[in-house]
Formats: C-alpha cells, structure tokens, sequence
C-alpha cells in the first residue's frame, strides 16, 4: 500500500472511530504529520485530559498512553506498537518504589512522569521536564524528597533549586549516549549554534557548563522557533529534528549524537497507526484502584504548572 493510501485510510478511519491522534516529538516524522496534536509530555497529557474524542490513539511510549488512560477512565485508548516501552519506566517498580518509601517514612515522592501507572499511584506528585523545578518548589522546604526515577532531571532540579532530594539511579538509555567531548567539537566546528539540550542527557554535569539552554522538548522547540541564532546543536532523542526542521527551514540543526535515538520510541509506524485504528488494538487499560491514585498524582502536578522554561544555568544556586 502506498503511503498515500494509507494517510487517506487513517483519515477517514480517524473519523468513523471519533478518534484523536497524538504523538510526542520524537515520533517518527510521518506520525508527526498525520498526528492532531504534537508535543511533549506535558503538553501530551493536557491534551489528553482535555480531549472531547471517545479514541485516543496514542503515538508515544507505554507510559504516555497510559497516563492518557489514566485522565481518561472509560474512553478507548489505544497504542499501535504495544512493545513501544521505555527504559527508564523500567528502572523502577512500584514494589521497589514501596521498599524505598518505607525507608524514608514521611517523605514526599516526586515522579518523572516516565514511570508505570503503579508507581505514579505511589507517588505524590508528578513532573515532567517542562515542571520539574515548579513542582519541586512547591514542596515545604522542611520535607525530605524521593525523586524517581531520572538522576540526571533530579540533579538538575537540585543545582537549580538548591534543594537536596535523594534520587532514584536511573536514566535514558538514549540520552545516555550523548557526550561532552563531542559536543565540544561540534561547538568547535560551528561557532555561531546555540547549544540547547535535555535534562535527561547522560553527561548533564559536564555538558551543563556548554549549554545556552536546558529545555523540555517543547521548549526546544519554542527557542529554535524564537531564537535569532542561525544554527543549533541539539542535545536530546533525534526524532525532535523532523519538526525543528520543518518548522524552520532556514536553519541549521545538528544532532548532539546521532546515537541518541530511541529504538522504542520507532516502533509506531503508519502502517501501525493504520491497523490500530482499523482493529482497534492495542488497547491500554489501568486498573481504576491505581488510576485514582495516579490521577490524584497528575491531577496535582498539572494545578501547579504552567508552560514554561527552566532556570537558566547562568542562574543555578549550589546544592551545598
Ligand atoms: P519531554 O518531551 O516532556 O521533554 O520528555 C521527553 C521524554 O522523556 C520522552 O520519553
């Protein structure tokens, strides 16, 4: 089948099942184009909190559809690769989340909103990149802090805040592949990019110093949108290029790494979006017991933020 073909089928199917079609900014670029709304988690999980549409079809990762479910209990939500998983979700279970609270009884649990729907029913609030440092904030400044499961989103909350947290071991295997060195030379290489990246690179301590900004994905965007600078080097999953490129023809972007793709993250495709919505598989359900309690979680987090940029590093206060 050609691709035309099968853009005009998901259109007309998109129809018939009342259906919207969201998809994050690393999604390969022809979901991207068919896609009613584009974005990152934030953004993702406001849409789908707010969508009048009985299918949501979910072009992301396992954890971005489920939190769609969980804001949506009742409505059809669907994932069209049902392996599309995340590696940093997996860094931590509930169980392992339960064992860590009981060690810290009284301490409030902040969780990266990549994590499974039992570990947000565990935590008390939720963040994204986008509302990290808002929602850490709003924490009293006497309460102990879990952050789970990003290290490297909790140590950037910790130098912009100076607040101490204890933080969960994990990280982005994408991100993770991402290195100072080699951002170094492409600084070297091109002089006039902006150097914007991702709180969840791998080498955040070190690359921190060379970056002009640290943004969610939707606030790289925004920058290379707004920013004069003629040319960037972009420090996050590679897929964000399709759009930096689309939405700025005139400019120049160049991958921190190109190895900073996310094997999961591919797994949706147009033909997948197509059989998705033609059979109505693969469907992601949450149990209500832990959706009421991952919902009051999200719920929180999205009270308390609003769009918006981090704290620049110029800005940071020491931890200690
Ligand atoms: P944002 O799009 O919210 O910046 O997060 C990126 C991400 O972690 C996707 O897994």
């Amino acid at each position: 089948m050609k691709t035309t073909e099968i853009t005009e089928e998901i259109l007309e199917l998109k129809k018939k099942r009342e259906a919207v079609i969201l998809c994050h900014n690393y999604q390969r670029g022809e979901l991207q184009d068919i896609a009613d709304f584009v974005g990152d988690s934030l953004g993702l999980t406001q849409q789908a909190a707010k969508t009048d549409a009985k299918t949501i079809v979910f072009c992301g990762v396992h954890f971005m559809a489920e939190t769609a479910a969980i804001m949506n209990p009742g409505k059809l939500v669907l994932i069209p690769d049902k392996e599309a998983g995340c590696s940093l979700a997996a860094m931590i279970s509930g169980e392992s989340l339960r064992r860590w609270k009981a060690e810290h009884p009284g301490a409030v649990v902040v969780s990266y909103i990549n994590c499974t729907a039992e570990v947000k029913a565990e935590s008390d609030y939720i963040c994204t990149s986008t509302n990290a440092l808002k929602i850490v904030d709003a924490i009293p400044a006497d309460r102990e802090i879990l952050f789970a499961p990003d290290q490297f989103l909790g140590t950037f909350i910790q130098q912009a805040t100076g607040r101490r947290m204890h933080l969960w071991p994990g990280y982005c295997h994408a991100h993770n592949r991402i290195d100072t060195e080699h951002i170094r030379g492409l600084k070297q290489e091109h002089p006039k990019a902006e150097f914007v990246m991702h709180p969840e690179c791998g080498c955040l301590t070190s690359c921190m110093p060379l970056a002009d900004k640290v943004l969610s994905t939707e606030g790289i965007i925004k920058h290379c949108r707004d920013s004069k600078a003629p040319e960037f080097i972009v420090g996050t999953e590679v897929g964000i290029l399709h759009r930096l490129h689309r939405e700025n023809p005139q400019k120049a972007f160049y991958p921190a790494s190109e190895e900073a793709f996310c094997e999961f993250m591919k797994l949706n495709t147009l033909e997948k979006l197509l059989w998705s919505l033609q059979d109505l598989e693969h469907k992601v359900v949450v149990p209500e017991e832990i959706a009421k309690r991952a919902r009051r979680a999200i719920e929180r987090m999205l009270e308390i933020s609003s769009p918006g940029a981090y704290v620049q590093p110029s800005e940071k206060r020491p931890v200690d």
